[in-house]
């Protein structure tokens, strides 16, 4: 029987991303939700005494809890019942949240840097890309493979960690990599987790005068403790600085079950460049084929772009050229960054997904406002049955 539970999104949400974070939040639980529930999630925006929450209609069933606990801004729970004294009032009585963690918040909020990407807004990215796979529940059991191929600081290898993942990054930029391998050694020191590190080359790629080894990696395995550690329950952090490109030849074919990644912007941060990599459009499409081969056939993609120099449907068509389905519709998550970045998020799956029919019942449609449009509120979104055949007419939203 359906429950209606309240949830209280963590007050610094509301500062990321202002007016979006609501209609954001609601996205992302339809998502994970409806994508476990394997039918559309009832959630909406719903305000009691002047204080907002999301309003969820569903079974109060462990699953649920555990994962309202793992979206990206929960502060807590309640389950509202009416008052005794017939008054009128709802009353809240707070729900238990369980612990979704396995570290603390301090390794996604320590480090700081220009161009470093909103621990919640990379939360939810991943929390979108496990959504898609049919390995979903991989993130509760902490076997979820999680690949970030432009990883910067490693923003979502953290989040990935907290959750008790084994993740993989990658990035061209040495100076990143070197100064996150830093950070998580220094981490994993100060908290006393037994750690070993290890590092090496990366095979070959090219053929004849052209050959080069693709790049170089760093790898932590981290255990909460000797005994764990001894039994072999450690948890794996892969670094590769390369291009990410050249992924296809570095990492296995499919064994990606969530691929998530804050593209570079085009724009500058401070004195910092976003790798050797000025166009992001340019870059999705050396980098799609090799992100598409790592993919799992149930896999899914969570890309975040800036809308001003990676138009959505040029993002779509590039992803759609190499047999993926987007499944996001344009502008369901767009909301402003800073005057330079106009955010949205891509979901997409291989095409031969074994659950596309279930995702695609998940699907919505959002009226992005005119490019040169206020970002400021994310679009008001309705559900819309699976979308026309693969390969009919494609939906069109007015600005293109
Ligand atoms: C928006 S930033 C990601 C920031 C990251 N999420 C973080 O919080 O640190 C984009 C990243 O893409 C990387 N990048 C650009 N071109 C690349 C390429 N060809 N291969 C690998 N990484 C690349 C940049 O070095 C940059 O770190």
């Amino acid at each position: 029987m359906s429950a209606e539970l309240l949830l209280l999104r963590s007050p610094s949400a509301n500062r990321v991303f202002t007016a979006a974070a609501g209609p954001l939040s609601v996205r992302e639980a339809q998502w994970v939700l409806g994508s476990h529930a394997g039918a559309p999630a009832d959630v909406h925006e719903h305000s009691v005494a002047g204080v907002d929450y999301l309003r969820i209609l569903a079974e109060d069933t462990d699953l649920v809890r555990s994962l309202l606990a793992m979206l990206s801004a929960p502060f807590a729970l309640f389950a509202p019942h009416p008052s005794a004294d017939d008054g009128g009032e709802t009353l809240l009585r707070p729900v238990a949240l369980p612990q979704a963690m396995r570290h603390g918040s301090e390794l996604e909020t320590t480090l700081r840097y220009p161009g470093k990407t909103n621990e919640q807004f990379t939360a939810m990215l991943l929390n979108l890309a496990a959504a898609l796979s049919s390995r979903r529940a991989g993130l509760l059991r902490g076997d979820l493979a999680v690949l970030d191929p432009t990883c910067g600081r490693g923003t979502t290898l953290n989040r990935a960690l907290r959750l008790g993942l084994s993740p993989t990054g990658a990035d061209l930029d040495r100076k990143d990599i070197d100064a996150y391998r830093t950070f998580l050694a220094a981490w994993a020191k100060q908290h006393r987790l037994p750690h070993t590190q290890s590092s090496g080359g990366l095979p070959t790629t090219g053929t004849g005068r052209g050959a080069k080894s693709a790049g170089s990696r760093w790898e932590l395995d981290l255990a909460a403790d000797r005994t764990a550690q001894r039994a072999g329950d450690v948890q794996k952090v892969r670094l590769l600085t390369c291009d990410t490109a050249d992924l296809g030849a570095v990492l296995p074919y499919r064994s990606v079950d969530a691929l998530v990644a804050d593209l570079p912007y085009g724009v500058q941060h401070g004195a910092r460049t976003e790798g050797w990599q000025r166009s992001p459009l340019e870059l999705l499409e050396r980098a799609v084929p090799a992100w598409r081969a790592l993919l799992r056939t149930g896999g899914g993609i969570a890309l975040a772009l800036n809308r001003r120099t990676a138009p959505y449907t040029r993002v779509r068509e590039i992803l759609e050229a190499h047999d993926l389905h987007v499944l996001s519709a344009d502008g369901e998550f767009r909301h402003r960054v800073d005057q330079s970045i106009d955010r949205d998020v891509v979901l997409a799956v291989p095409r031969d997904h074994p659950q596309l029919a279930m995702l695609r019942t998940l699907t919505v449609t959002a009226t992005a406002e005119d490019e040169a449009g206020d970002a400021e509120h994310a679009p008001h979104v309705t559900h819309q049955p699976a979308r026309a055949p693969e390969h009919g007419p494609r939906e069109r939203t007015p600005h293109e």
